[in-house]
């Protein structure tokens, strides 16, 4: 029996980014790879039964692998410089869950209509390798095309499907998959919450009621790569001029539209010499907001004001969409039944992506929120104290055992 702070405390030197802060841990990293090994044998401590399906989910069972399952998970993951919270959390107290249903006496055999539990694994949810977040659920499910999945690049150039391979998995098989879609009756997701929404003092405990809208865009600004010390001022067609402009219009442009979120959080120049005038600059947006229409609005702007810029500065841009997930309202019976097992505790809405979200489409789920008093994610200052992680890890294994 371990607390979810032990497990936590075990990985905490895995995937250490001595120069950004935090934890980077790519999918299919080393880092990454160490954590799905720690994951499988902790599962298997736990007399669960390990299983990694076509798409690199793995999958612990405690209880026979069947249709219907309740299924809670997460994933090991993270963004470059990220917190240590963000996926192991869900993760960690899942399997201290499973101690807690054991030391209450419940087993594997249990009766209820699930008949079986089991913890899965993500890969990939915050797409910081491949660029397409929740990459695992999204093959899982079919959001994504398989085809156009296995061909997505990493920044060194290898294809999903070259990692897929060099991972033992079959690219031909990577993709829609309804027999493990069928294994899961209910899903449930427990989560570092990413904004303010539990500060000091209340609960420590909220249940999700939404995913905001989100998706990523890609923005390239051409112009003429050139000489840094021959070349006029008058005489340049300088993409990173460009940008740095159009980062500065899809702040303002967001900001114009109430609830909308837009940054630019990545930026890369072709081919990146202190010398040299870029000859292209690729820019990643990430745009949000609660109705789909809006966000589209938001991007047609953002992209008119991006041309302008552009051909201001004697240079061209293009927009492509790199992915998109509208706005998901979690299951309102499970989340109901989840509030009943939980009383008193708030409802949130997540401006975060989450893989319950892309499974949100096909089964029944919702997400369990451990507070996070300053609300910062995606950096090193993540924050959750013990209390609330071992609070979290209980609220969890109460409602595994009043779903179950
Ligand atoms: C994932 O954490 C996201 O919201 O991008
Ligand atoms: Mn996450
Ligand atoms: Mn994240």
């Amino acid at each position: 029996m371990e607390t979810v702070n032990q497990l936590l405390d075990s990985i905490k030197d895995v995937g250490r980014d001595a120069m950004r802060g935090g934890y980077s841990r790519a999918a299919y990293s080393t880092p990454e790879l160490d954590l799905r090994h720690w994951f499988i044998e902790q599962a298997q401590q736990r007399g669960l039964q390990v299983e990694t399906d076509r798409n690199g989910i793995i999958w612990a069972w405690w209880g026979t692998p069947q249709d219907g399952a309740l299924v809670t998970g997460s994933h090991l993951d993270s963004v470059p410089g990220g917190g240590a919270f963000d996926g192991p959390l869900g993760i960690a107290s899942a399997l201290a869950a499973v101690d807690i249903l054991k030391t209450r006496g419940l087993d594997s055999k249990n009766t209820g209509p699930h008949r079986s539990l089991a913890i899965t694994v993500f890969p990939e949810e915050e797409g910081s390798r491949f660029g397409v977040a929740c990459l695992g659920s999204r093959l899982l499910t079919g959001a994504i095309d398989a085809d156009k999945a296995l061909n997505l690049r990493d920044v060194d150039g290898n294809t999903f499907a070259d990692i897929a391979r060099g991972n033992r998995l079959d690219p031909g098989r990577v993709g829609r998959d309804p027999e493990a879609i069928a294994r899961i009756g209910d899903f449930v997701e427990l989560h570092v919450e990413q904004g303010k929404g539990l500060g000091h003092g209340g609960p420590a405990i909220a249940v999700g009621s939404s995913i905001l809208g989100h998706g990523r865009w890609k923005l390239s600004v051409s112009g003429q790569g050139n000489h840094a010390g021959t070349t006029l001022m008058a005489d340049r067609a300088d993409p990173m001029v460009a940008a740095a402009q159009i980062v500065v219009a899809v702040r303002d442009t967001a900001a114009r539209q109430p609830d909308a979120r837009a940054t630019v959080g990545r930026l890369t120049p072709v081919p990146g010499g202190t010398n040299v005038i870029a000859s292209r600059v690729d820019l990643w947006l990430d745009a949000r907001h609660p109705d789909d229409a809006v966000t589209a609005q938001l991007i047609s702007a953002i992209y008119g004001v991006a041309r302008e810029i552009a051909a201001s500065e004697g240079c061209a841009v293009t927009l492509t969409e790199e992915s998109y997930s509208g706005t998901v309202h979690f299951d309102p019976g499970l989340s109901r039944r989840i509030g009943e097992l939980l009383p008193g505790a708030p409802v949130l809405a997540s401006g975060a992506g989450h893989d319950a979200g892309v499974l949100a489409g096909h089964v029944p789920s919702a997400m369990l929120f451990v507070r996070n008093p300053s609300g910062i994610s995606h950096s090193p200052e993540e924050y959750v104290a013990d209390e609330d992680a071992a609070a979290g890890a209980l609220a969890l294994a109460d409602v595994l055992e009043g779903l179950l």
